[in-house]
């Protein structure tokens, strides 16, 4: 429990200039998984790497870290209403990399949490522990969105919406997301 205040004190400090610059509040329009939106799934993702960064027995730059995670989802558009000429799951690190050069000074740490997240979906691998960290915070934290929406379908008793959930759950770790 102190280690969560703690970590939520330290996220707080460490967040506070990125959320106020740069357009993350966009996010809070866009859906991700479930009815969790971008914006939460990106804060939610961040935590999840810093809180993760504090019981491991590496150094980590926590800085670049939650930057890095705030941003690594930075596309900008509702993925699930948006035609694109590629495939979301495969081309959303480059966008969202692009526009986080627009619109922060990118280190190459942050940089390459952005373009690696989606690995394995996409094939290099991180370069730098904090982009390891990031990619599986990503992965625990869908999974974690994607069952909660389940979960509430499950509850309310609609069977369908369910298995609507279960395959949108399937899509979403597969590569034509
Ligand atoms: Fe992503
Ligand atoms: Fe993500």
């Amino acid at each position: 429990m102190r280690l969560l205040i703690k970590r939520d004190n330290l996220f707080n400090h460490l967040s506070e200039p990125v959320l106020k610059t740069g357009h993350l509040n966009q996010l809070k329009a866009f859906k991700q998984h479930g009815r969790c939106t971008c914006y939460d799934h990106s804060v939610a993702v961040a935590k999840t790497a810093l809180f993760l960064s504090m019981i491991l027995p590496f150094r980590f730059k926590q800085k670049q870290l939650v930057r890095g995670a705030l941003l690594h989802d930075y596309f900008l558009y509702d993925w699930h209403n948006v035609k694109l000429e590629k495939l979301h799951g495969f081309h959303h690190p480059h966008i969202a990399c692009e526009n986080a050069k627009r619109d922060f000074d990118l280190t190459p740490v942050e940089e390459n949490i952005i373009r690696r997240h989606m690995f394995p979906l996409t094939p290099i691998p991180p370069r730098y522990k904090e982009a390891v960290l990031v990619t599986i915070s990503d992965k625990i934290c869908a999974t974690r969105e994607v069952f909660s929406a389940l979960g509430r379908k499950i509850s309310n008793g609609r069977p369908a919406a369910y298995l609507a959930h279960m395959f949108a759950f399937l899509i979403a770790f597969l590569p034509w997301r």
